[in-house]
């Protein structure tokens, strides 16, 4: 059942989601122990996440736990179809997804998923949680609690949770150290360049690069893009990430100056309207703009169609040229959708398998401990954060020091001085 593209797509999909298996070893641990013990028996769990290979491998290890499982896209371009048809047809999770689905579609698969009637939501950017708090409340008793994977989605939440809204215990994924200091800094770091240089070929050394917003993913993108030889450009509104650009030795000015001088811009800000219509009027010709943060809102699309008299054409897969009323040209890649799952294929499964790793455990943690639970944002348990380094860490052969009894004891004491 579910709503994929082509049944036919399995077999290459199966291929690869064994391959992204392959760097994902703390996820496999995580899956034999779940086969074993089978924590999540008669739980059914409805996920809203990107639908990937690496989601995938985490969709298998929720079966492996025999919880009930159901996916629907968390955005209508990040879905891979092979892997839609591999986990539906082969693997017994429907998934509910289909690259480039309009609107009504994708709204119509998060329903699907949520007429299983979950007991554990699992979202990337709360859109779950969205549809259950506003057109199908009757099921929020039936919630037991939830996670969330990326910052907009627990930003969303922290504002339900203070407004007394939200229904259900939910755990952020993305605040644990193994998520958020990996996947969002050198995964969203590599995988947004891959995705810039699979649409558009352009050569990166030389170019000025503008990245907007200097949190975990923009240290990421911006290392990326000075190693890869360009300028780099940040642009911030918080005073402490702007000067720790400063001072990492990159260029800071407001984006109206930046708009001037830019070749490439990426926002991953998880803001609105970062790169608008009068930053659009100063640019250079030729000007290629990408999207990284969760919501294609951080470009101003809309302003950009309005700006364009000169017609938009599409000039690669993932490449639109808008042309201004002076004849001056602006690519927008991937619709403004994020970029590095629209144009390319997301994370690399080395770091997925920290945040899927904690979502796993965390799904596990939520099962045990929700009566106990208030209706608010909790942590990823800091005992499940540390254990996944440790695991990550031995997976690849690394070793590191243990305390001595006399250090130990020396940072715990107060009295030991000079
Ligand atoms: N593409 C991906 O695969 C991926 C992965 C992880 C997170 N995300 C998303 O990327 C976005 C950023 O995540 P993060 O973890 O880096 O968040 P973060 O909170 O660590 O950083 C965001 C930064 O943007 C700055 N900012 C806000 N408004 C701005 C503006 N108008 N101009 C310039 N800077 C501005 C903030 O001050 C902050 O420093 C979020 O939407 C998140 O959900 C995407």
């Amino acid at each position: 059942m579910g709503d994929i593209r082509d049944a036919a797509l399995a077999r290459g999909g199966r291929d690869r989601i064994d391959w992204a298996a392959g760097e994902m070893p703390v996820l496999r641990q995580i899956r034999e122990r779940f086969d074993k013990e089978r924590p999540l028996d008669g739980i059914r769990i409805a996920a809203c996440l990107h639908v990937t290979t690496e989601t995938a491998n985490l969709m298998e290890t929720l079966a492996a736990g025999r919880a009930e499982v159901v996916l629907a896209a968390s955005n209508p371009l990040s879905t891979q179809d092979d892997v839609a048809a591999a986990l539906t047809e082969q693997s017994g999770v429907e998934t509910f997804a289909i690259k480039g689905e309009d609107n009504d579609t994708y709204y119509k698969h998060i329903n699907a998923v949520l007429d299983l009637r979950p007991m554990i939501t699992m979202d990337d950017g709360a859109d779950l949680v969205s549809v259950l708090h506003t057109q199908r409340v009757d099921q929020l008793a039936e919630v037991l609690g939830g996670t969330e994977e990326t910052t907009t989605g627990v930003i969303r939440l922290r504002a339900m949770a203070a407004d007394g809204a939200l229904a259900y215990p939910i755990v952020s994924v993305n605040d644990a150290d193994t998520k958020h200091l990996f996947d969002n800094r050198f995964g969203t770091g590599q995988s947004t360049m891959d995705a810039i240089m699979r649409s558009t070929n352009r050569l990166i050394a030389g170019k000025t690069f503008v990245v907007a917003g200097y949190g975990m993913c923009g240290r990421g993108v911006a290392a990326r893009a000075r190693g890869m030889g360009a300028h780099v450009i940040v642009t911030e509104v918080d005073p402490t990430s702007a000067l720790e650009a400063v001072m990492e030795g990159y260029r800071v000015m407001p984006i109206r100056d930046a708009a001037r001088v830019g070749d490439l811009f990426v926002t991953v800000t998880g803001d609105t309207g970062v790169i608008r219509r009068e930053h659009f009027e100063l640019m250079k010709d030729g000007a290629i703009l990408a999207n990284s943060g969760h919501f294609d809102v951080e470009i101003d699309k809309g302003a950009l169609r309005g700006l364009a008299t000169g017609g938009v054409r599409r000039l690669r897969e993932f490449v639109d040229e808008y042309t201004l009323a002076d004849g001056r040209r602006i690519n927008l890649l991937g619709e403004g959708r994020l970029v590095n799952l629209a144009a390319a294929e997301g994370h690399p499964a080395a770091v997925m398998d920290m945040s899927f790793a904690n979502q796993a455990l965390a799904v596990e943690w939520m099962v045990k401990n929700h009566a106990t639970l208030e209706k608010r944002v909790y942590p990823v348990p800091v005992e499940i954060d540390r254990e996944v380094a440790r695991l990550k860490l031995r997976a690849m052969n690394v070793e590191i020091d243990q305390l001595t009894a006399e250090q130990d004891e020396y940072l715990h004491s107060w009295q030991q001085g000079t």
